[in-house]
C-alpha cells in the first residue's frame, strides 16, 4: 500500500493514498453510500462533487440477495457504478446496535475481498464509551484476534483494523500498538459514534490522542462515523486522515442543513447562507415547496458540498500552516468544541513532537487557548534549556512593544550601551525574549492583541516572575525611560558596552535551533556577515571565509550549508541534529538527492519537521544537509516519501 506524506502542519497532514482504483488525496471524506437508497448516486459524487473514494457496507450487500449476486459476479464497483476507491465496512456497527451477532468475522472479510473492495474492514468489536475496563479489554482482545485471523482471507485487498478500547486510554494505546504490528493498511478509530452524537468532543480528543500514540505514524487514520464538518479541523489537527459519514443524507431527510459552524433546520432559515451549487440556484421558499424526496436530495447535495468544502478549507490551512488558527476559530461554533480545544493543553507534550520548526503563516492569537499551543511551550522550553545569556552584569527588560524589538528599542539600547555592558530582553506573550531573538519564529511572525485575556496575562506574569528569579544577572531592571539611564549611571561606574546585535543573534539562533553549544562554532573564528541591502537583515554568515549559514528572512532561522554542518559536527556530538542513513543512500544524498524515509536507520529524537539537519552515513560521516519533513518516529515508520529534502551536498 502506498501512503505518502506531502505536506503537514503538526499531526495534520496532506497525504496521497494509492489503491487499486486510483489515488485519494487526504484528508478525505468518504461519503457513505447505502446501495438500497441512493440519495446522491456514486456517479454524481464522482462527476459533480469530485469524490475520489466512498464507503459502503458489505454487510448490507451480503444480506440483500440481488446486490450480493451482482457484487460477487461483477464486483462492488460495478454495483455502485463508481470507478474510484471503494472502502467497505464490515457491519460491526449494525451488529452492535441490533445485537444480532450473526456475522461471521472471517466470512465477512472474505466477502469484501471477493466483491473487489479496495479497502475492507475486519469485524471489530464496537466498544462503547461507557464500557468498563473488563468489557473494553474484551473488545480490544477480540478485535486484535480477528485482525490476525483476517490476514489469511484478505487476499490482496487493503485491510482496515479499527482501534477500540472505549474511554480507556491505555487500552486504546495497546490496541493501536498491536494492530500496528500487523500488516494492515488503514486504522480507523472506532467506537466514537456515541461521542459524536452527544457532542462529547473532549472525550473524542482523548480517544484520538491515545489511539495515535499507539499507532504506526505511517498508516492512514480514519475516524469512523465522523461526518459533521464541525469536527473535521480538530480531528485533522490530531492526525485523522479520513472520515466517513452518512450524515449528509441522514440530516437531509430531517430537513437539517450542515454548516462548518453547526446545523440549522431549514424551517428556521430566512435565506440560504451558502454559495454551494445547490444553494446558488434555489431559495428557502422553493425548497420548502418541493416534494419531500426532491428536497431531501437537494439538502443532501448542500450537506455534501459543505462537508467537502470544509475538507478543502482544512487542506489549505495545512498548506499555509494555520491549522491551529482554524481549529480555534471553529471551536467558537459550539461550547463543547471549545471545551475540547481547552483539553488539548493536556497533550502539548505529544503534539510538540510533530510540531513544525516554523510555519509559513504567522501565529495569530485567537483566544486564551492560543497560549497552550505547542509552539509557545517549545519557545519557552528552548529559551530555558538552550539559550545562553551573554556575559554581562546588567540586564535591561522592556515591556512588549512593536516588532522587531531591536528596532523599537534601539534608542534605549544604544543609550544604555554607551554607559554599560548590558543585555536586553522583552517581556512578550511568548515569555522573555532576548532582543537578539526578535526575528526568530514565532516571535516576529506573530500577531498578538495589546490586551490579552486575563488568564493569559496571569500566565505571562508567572513566566516572567520565574525568569526574574533565575536569570543569573547580578543587576536586572525594567526600562522606564530616562530615569533608568540616570539610575544606571549612578549605580555603576561608566564604561561603554560591547553590545553587538548581529553577533548575539547568530549565536542565539544557533543555540535555539540546533542545540545548546551550537553557537560555539563562531568562537575564535573570522566572521563575515552579508546583509540585505534593502532590509539590513543578515543573509549569509561566512566563517573563516567559507559560506556556512544563510539566515531566512521568513522565520529568522538558519539554512545550514555544508561548511556550517562540518563545524556543527565538531561542537554537537552524535546523535544531535543527525539523520543516519545506510551508506549507499548517503552517497546518493552526497550527490544532491533527497533522502527517502525508507533508508533512514536512525535519527536524533529532538529533530522536528522542518528542521535543518545533517545527513550522515553509518560511520557518522557527513553526506549532505537538508530540511526534514518528518520527525524521528515518522522517518523510521514511513516506507515511502521524502524524509529529508537535501539542500547542500559535497558533489
Ligand atoms: N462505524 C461506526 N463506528 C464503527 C466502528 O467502531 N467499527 C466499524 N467497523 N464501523 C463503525
Ligand atoms: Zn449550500
Amino acid at each position: 500500500m502506498m501512503f505518502e506524506l506531502k505536506e503537514r502542519d503538526g499531526l495534520a497532514r496532506i497525504c496521497e493514498l494509492t489503491t487499486r482504483h486510483g489515488k485519494v488525496s487526504t484528508p478525505a471524506l468518504l461519503p457513505v453510500v447505502n446501495p438500497n437508497y441512493l440519495t446522491i448516486t456514486p456517479a454524481e459524487m464522482r462527476d459533480r462533487f469530485g469524490v475520489q473514494a466512498l464507503i459502503t457496507n458489505s454487510y448490507i450487500i451480503k444480506n440483500t440477495e440481488e446486490l450480493r449476486v451482482r457484487a460477487l459476479e461483477n464486483g462492488v464497483h460495478s454495483v455502485l457504478c463508481f470507478d474510484g476507491t471503494v472502502m467497505t465496512d464490515s457491519g460491526t456497527f449494525q451488529d452492535h446496535v441490533y445485537g444480532s451477532r450473526q456475522i461471521d468475522p472471517q466470512e465477512i472479510v472474505k466477502f469484501q475481498a471477493d466483491i473487489g473492495s479496495d479497502i475492507g474492514t475486519i469485524l471489530d468489536v464496537f466498544s462503547e464509551p461507557g464500557f468498563t475496563k473488563e468489557e473494553a479489554t474484551r473488545a480490544v482482545d477480540v478485535t486484535v484476534e480477528r485482525a490476525k485471523a483476517a490476514m489469511a482471507v484478505k487476499g490482496d485487498m487493503l485491510l482496515a483494523g479499527p482501534v477500540q478500547g472505549g474511554l480507556h486510554g491505555e487500552l486504546r494505546q495497546r490496541c493501536a500498538k498491536e494492530l500496528s504490528a500487523l500488516d494492515m493498511h488503514v486504522h480507523p478509530i472506532g467506537g466514537v459514534v456515541p461521542l459524536l452524537e452527544s457532542y462529547k468532543y473532549q472525550d473524542l480528543v482523548s480517544v484520538i490522542v491515545e489511539s495515535k500514540k499507539g499507532l504506526d505514524p505511517s498508516r492512514p487514520v480514519h475516524l469512523f462515523g465522523a461526518g459533521h464538518p464541525m469536527v473535521f479541523p480538530l480531528a485533522v489537527l490530531l492526525g485523522c486522515d479520513m472520515f466517513d459519514s452518512a450524515s449528509y443524507a441522514k440530516y437531509a431527510r430531517e430537513d437539517r442543513m450542515m454548516f462548518s459552524t453547526g446545523t440549522r433546520l431549514l424551517g428556521d432559515l430566512r435565506t440560504l447562507p451558502c454559495h454551494c451549487p445547490m444553494c446558488s440556484r434555489t431559495s428557502v421558499e422553493e425548497l420548502k415547496q418541493m416534494s419531500k424526496m426532491e428536497r431531501t436530495k437537494r439538502l443532501a447535495e448542500h450537506n455534501l458540498h459543505t462537508c467537502l468544502h470544509e475538507i478543502e478549507v482544512v487542506k489549505n490551512a495545512i498548506h499555509e500552516g494555520s491549522i491551529w488558527e482554524l481549529v480555534e476559530m471553529r471551536a467558537r461554533a459550539h461550547p463543547m468544541l471549545l471545551e475540547a480545544l481547552k483539553a488539548l493543553a493536556k497533550h502539548k507534550g505529544f503534539l510538540e513532537r510533530f510540531e513544525p520548526a516554523s510555519r509559513r503563516a504567522a501565529f495569530f492569537y485567537c483566544g486564551p487557548e492560543s497560549y497552550d499551543r505547542p509552539t509557545v511551550t517549545r519557545y519557552q522550553e528552548r529559551c530555558y534549556t538552550r539559550y545562553r545569556k551573554p556575559k554581562t552584569r546588567v540586564l535591561v527588560g522592556f515591556e512588549e512593544g512593536a516588532k522587531p524589538y531591536s528596532r523599537t528599542y534601539k534608542g534605549a539600547i544604544d543609550a544604555v550601551t554607551r554607559h554599560v555592558d548590558a543585555s536586553f530582553i522583552v517581556a512578550s506573550f511568548f515569555g522573555p525574549v532576548p532582543v537578539e531573538l526578535d526575528e526568530y519564529y514565532p516571535i516576529a511572525q506573530s500577531v498578538i492583541p495589546k490586551e490579552v485575556d486575563a488568564e493569559v496575562k496571569d500566565k505571562m506574569l508567572a513566566v516572567m516572575e520565574n525568569h526574574a528569579h533565575g536569570h543569573g544577572y547580578p543587576l536586572a531592571l525594567m526600562w522606564e525611560g530616562e530615569g533608568t539611564l540616570e539610575f544606571l549611571q549612578e549605580m555603576i561606574p561608566g564604561s561603554p558596552g560591547a553590545f553587538d546585535l548581529d553577533k548575539l543573534r547568530c549565536r542565539a539562533v544557533l543555540d535555539m535551533q540546533f542545540g545548546k553549544g551550537a553557537g560555539d562554532i563562531l568562537e575564535g573564528k573570522k566572521i563575515e556577515l552579508v546583509k540585505s541591502q534593502r532590509t539590513g537583515k543578515i543573509r549569509n554568515v561566512l566563517i573563516n571565509g567559507l559560506h556556512a549559514l544563510s539566515m531566512r528572512a521568513s522565520d529568522g532561522r538558519f539554512t545550514l550549508k555544508l561548511e556550517g554542518a562540518k563545524l556543527l559536527m565538531e561542537v554537537l556530538p552524535p546523535p544531535h541534529m543527525r539523520v543516519v542513513t545506510e551508506d549507499e543512500p548517503a552517497d546518493f544524498a552526497r550527490k544532491g538527492n533527497n533522502v527517502f524515509a525508507k533508508f533512514v536507520t536512525e535519527c536524533d529524537p529532538e529533530i522536528r519537521p522542518g528542521d535543518d539537519v545533517m545527513v550522515v552515513n553509518t560511520k557518522g560521516e557527513l553526506a549532505a544537509v537538508g530540511r526534514t519533513l518528518m520527525n524521528r518516529e515518522e522517518m523510521l515508520a514511513f516506507k515511502r516519501g521524502i524524509a529529508v529534502r537535501v539542500k547542500d551536498s559535497e558533489d
